[in-house]
């Protein structure tokens, strides 16, 4: 969507901008990650990351550390077998850290409890049998839609110990949306909750959880959470949790899968309407996941207390709450509601009462907070973090350095993540006790991964050159597939350019090769650090009886990074109640039904013409200069030279909804 030509032109003021952060003596005194990491993985790739997975307890030791002959398909740590639950759980318990608390779980009205290794062990073993008793065999596909509670981990683990795939749903997404992705895996049982607190309110889930169930005839039974104890309705599937789980024996016996047996599923945006279900394996996965958390991080689990303030509904909640953290013995914070409930200080209250040493969020919370004004942090004590981590979207470095220094006090590295839902794990990021981090950028390669920043004919580009990022070597935890479409695939990321995976964004290398990311370069938005495809927003719009053709682009938006703008023609017999505001509210609303409140447009505008070329194709770059109040740019490819004339003054009609 965005063009790195377009973005080239902000990012050369950016290079006057030379301030760098060298890590902190005492720091990088007690690193986990010292430079000689990079020195080791240049030297001997894959038995570094031999090494890494050798962290791990394997059942049976892999005979080959990757074998790429099926490329783009590969298999790592070959012949190798584990259990992931074994490694995040059990093992730390057989250690002596049953007492050693994982989860500090805070509910949103400030209900609070600990959950120890030994708790999650029985927990897990209990829920894990229940599966089984359910009928649930490895291969079997479980759809999560749950809240930000224990049970939520727990049945992710309890998938994993019995080889059974996950598909987390994100629980703010629609009845639709969960529907769609259960019939793409075909899944067997959803795990659920009653409902949820967000913002001072009981947010029901079992409504959408019964709407999708009763047009899912793969789904054989419901397992439902009590969490809000609100009133639900009931049908012949569902059971409690409390009830079926709870009655289960807490021994569990963890059978090892090979290495390559699917771990999760997890749906993601693409730039075609219909999500991509990604496939992750088990040894790869839980290699890097674990390896990047321990270095990137630097956790310390006899002393850390992490907070990653993710959702399990997105990959950063899968890798960097579920599965690294807990394989690292992490004692983490789990909180189940929004930053501003009962008031907007929330979070900083967490980290003081928590005493959180290490912070993992996302840009777009951050420039909230910065909206909020500095007295809201200000008034807690936050002197316990010592490393402050992003992900999801460039940050931009004025918000970098008010993270640094009214979060971080000047005394915490920040740690720009760069990766995907594909990745798994991080791929591009600082290493807090080595790199010198400079405001807005994500640094460099971590070891052990392979990237360029190549121009269209693929060719690697030097420093002070922006173009396409691509990685340049497989990589353990990266996807194997697109569930149930190996074409789409190959296709998606493999066929630009065949020896690369492209990732769809674009980067820029400075003077001293340090990556900045300038966002995507396809038809996916990235809102709040969530992806978002224009096909999807558009076909949405379309599904309402008044719409006759929709055109959806991001446009820069200083707190969400891109807000989704609609140009949208309507019907014959539809234009006299286009300029109605509660009109254009429904329309936004009906989106929000059909994907989640995530993907309502931020505005829409009814045109009576969309920009398109001759042979059909919108021209999302204009009407993107349109979003962004920019003056038009070049328009010679449209088939109707008029259309933008027309969109201009239709605009002047059109009420703006923000
Ligand atoms: O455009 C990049 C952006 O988020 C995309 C991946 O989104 P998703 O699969 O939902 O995973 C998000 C969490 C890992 C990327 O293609 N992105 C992610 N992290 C960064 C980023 N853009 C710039 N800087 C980052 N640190």
């Amino acid at each position: 969507m965005t063009s790195v030509n377009e973005k080239d032109a902000t990012l050369s003021n950016l290079l006057h901008e030379d301030r760098k952060f060298p890590p902190s003596p005492e720091f990088a005194a007690q690193a986990n990650g010292k430079a000689d990491l990079y020195t080791q993985a240049q030297d001997d790739r894959l038995g570094f990351w031999a090494q890494q997975a050798k962290n791990l307890d394997w059942e049976t030791d892999f005979t080959e550390v990757l074998d790429w002959s099926n490329a783009p398909f590969a298999q790592w740590f070959v012949g190798g077998t584990l259990n992931v639950a074994y490694n995040c759980v059990d093992r730390h318990v057989e250690a002596g850290y049953g007492d050693q608390v994982a989860i500090r779980f805070e509910g949103e009205p400030g209900d609070q409890r600990n959950v120890t290794y030994q708790d999650l062990m029985n927990e897990v073993s209990q829920a894990a049998n229940a599966l089984e008793a359910l009928g649930i065999k490895a291969g079997d596909r479980v759809a999560i839609y749950m809240p930000m509670i224990p049970e939520a981990v727990v049945a992710m683990l309890a998938c994993a110990r019995v080889g059974a795939p996950h598909s987390v749903v994100f629980a703010g997404f629609s009845a639709e949306a969960l529907r769609s992705r259960i019939e793409d895996a075909d899944a067997k049982l959803v795990i659920t909750a009653d409902g949820q607190n967000r913002r001072g309110s009981v947010m029901s889930l079992k409504p959408a959880v019964d709407e999708a169930v009763a047009a899912s005839p793969s789904i054989e039974n419901v397992l439902v959470v009590k969490r809000t104890g609100h009133e639900v309705a009931w049908g012949d599937k569902d059971m409690w949790w409390h009830d079926f789980v709870g009655q289960q024996s807490t021994e569990h016996t963890p059978v090892a899968f090979d290495s390559e047996h699917p771990l999760f599923i997890l749906y993601t945006s693409g730039t075609t309407g219909k999500p991509k279900g990604i496939l992750h394996t088990t040894g790869g996965y839980l290699t890097q996941a674990t390896y990047t958390h321990k270095m990137v991080f630097d956790l310390k689990p006899d002393t850390d207390v992490y907070w990653c303030t993710a959702d399990i509904g997105w990959v950063t909640g899968h890798s960097y709450i579920v599965y690294g953290p807990l394989a690292n013995r992490v004692t983490q914070v789990i909180y189940e509601g929004t930053p501003d409930s009962p008031a907007k200080d929330r979070w900083w209250d967490i980290i003081e009462r928590h005493g959180v040493t290490l912070l993992y969020t996302a840009p777009t919370a951050i420039r909230t907070f910065m909206k909020w004004g500095d007295e809201l942090p200000q008034s807690h004590d936050l002197s316990s973090l010592r490393l402050l981590g992003s992900v999801g979207e460039p940050i931009n470095p004025e918000a970098w350095m008010w993270y640094r220094d009214v979060i971080g006090g000047n005394n915490c590295p920040i740690i720009d993540t760069w990766w995907q839902t594909e990745t798994g794990a991080m791929m591009i990021s600082p290493l807090p006790g080595v790199t010198a981090t400079k405001p807005g950028s994500a640094m460099g390669a971590l070891p052990g991964i392979g990237i360029a920043v190549v121009n269209d004919a693929g060719e690697p580009l030097g420093n002070g050159s922006g173009g396409f990022l691509v990685l340049t070597e497989p990589w353990p935890a990266m996807l194997r597939g697109i569930w149930g479409d190996n074409q789409r695939f190959v296709d998606t990321y493999w066929s630009r350019w065949p020896q690369y995976y492209f990732a769809g964004d674009g980067a820029k290398l400075d003077e001293d090769g340090a990556i900045w990311l300038l966002g995507r370069v396809d038809d996916v938005m990235n809102v709040s650090g969530h992806r978002i495809s224009t096909t999807e927003v558009e076909s949405a719009l379309v599904s309402h009886p008044s719409v006759a053709e929709a055109a959806v682009v991001g446009a820069s938006d200083e707190t969400t990074g891109q807000g989704i703008v609609a140009f949208v023609i309507l019907r014959g017999g539809h234009s006299e109640d286009a300029s109605a505001e509660d009109y254009i509210q429904e329309l936004r609303n009906h989106v929000a039904k059909e994907i989640g409140p995530i993907a309502k447009p931020r505005q829409i505008l009814i045109v009576p013409e969309l920009p398109k070329t001759r042979s059909g194709k919108i021209l999302r770059r204009l009407l993107q200069d349109v979003a962004e109040n920019r003056s038009v740019g070049d328009s010679t490819t449209l088939a109707d030279p008029t259309v933008m004339n027309l969109i201009s003054a239709g605009l002047a009609a059109a009420p703006s909804d923000d």
